[in-house]
């Protein structure tokens, strides 16, 4: 049984002060759910602070990118170890943002999916259509295009740490949500491509986010969807009271 994943990605918002607050007011707000997997990814510099406040709580910590070297040479960047070292279990890989506002592609993400399973980090590859190949029809053959460029490689016996999250383009940040039905279906049309890619048992246990505008209102119809496992949320994971609801959807 896949155990759905439900993310907070902060983007680049909120200081270590606010970054603190933000998790004591989660954890204020009421028992975390055991039947999802909570993460929160705030910005690179607060995830220490935030990892001394997730202690003893049920509540896991992600990174909201990566390089894929262990060291080097790559003035401005963040290695995996660094990230492991200081709690992390999760690490957002391609991000549409990362993608279109730093030149990440395809190539890239692999590097990084690779190096993150090597390391032991979760990753939750980010993919999804803009509006102009959705108005062409062209969903499936671009998502699917880019779920089997970042998993290249990955070995079988990895690829239960694999999260991917759909995150259509046009629904990231507009309060236009991708109606559950059609979030479902790209979501099936993905895991039909990691069972092309592994095989049907492996596909079977990967979790599979839906991204783009969830709110407190709209996230139960998505975790009622048969393959959804779970949420990655941008704008309502900043405030404790909409994060909370959003993690205790089912109370
Ligand atoms: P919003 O929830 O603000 O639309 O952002 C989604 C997202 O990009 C999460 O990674």
């Amino acid at each position: 049984m896949r155990k759905p994943v439900i993310a907070g990605n902060w983007k680049m918002n909120k200081r270590v002060s606010e970054a603190v607050a933000l998790v004591r007011e989660i954890k204020k707000a009421g028992s975390i759910p055991q039947n999802v997997e909570v993460v929160v990814c705030p910005p690179f510099v607060s995830l220490s602070e935030v990892a001394k406040e997730l202690k003893g709580s049920n509540i896991k910590l992600g990174a909201q990118n990566m390089h894929w070297e262990k060291s080097g040479a790559y003035t401005g960047e963040i290695s995996p170890v660094m990230l492991k070292e200081i709690g992390c279990e999760y690490v957002i890989i391609g991000h549409s943002e990362r993608r279109n506002y730093f030149c990440e592609d395809d190539a890239m993400v692999n590097q990084k999916v690779l190096s993150a399973l090597i390391h032991g980090l979760k990753p939750i590859i980010c993919v999804g259509e803009n509006i102009d190949q959705r108005d062409r029809g062209e969903t499936e053959v671009f998502v699917s295009g880019q779920v089997k460029k970042a998993v290249e490689g990955v070995e079988k016996d990895q690829a239960e740490d694999l999260v991917i999250a759909y995150e259509p383009i046009w629904a990231i940040g507009t309060g236009r949500s991708a109606d559950s039905d059609e979030a479902n279906r790209v979501i099936a049309m993905i895991r039909k491509t990691l069972e092309d890619v592994f095989d049907a048992n492996i596909a079977g246990e990967i979790r599979i986010q839906y991204g783009g505008s969830v709110k407190p209102d709209n996230i139960r119809e998505f975790m009622e969807m048969p393959e959804i496992d779970g949420a990655l949320v941008g704008g309502a994971s900043l405030q404790a009271e909409s994060f909370y609801k959003i993690i205790t959807y089912d109370r």
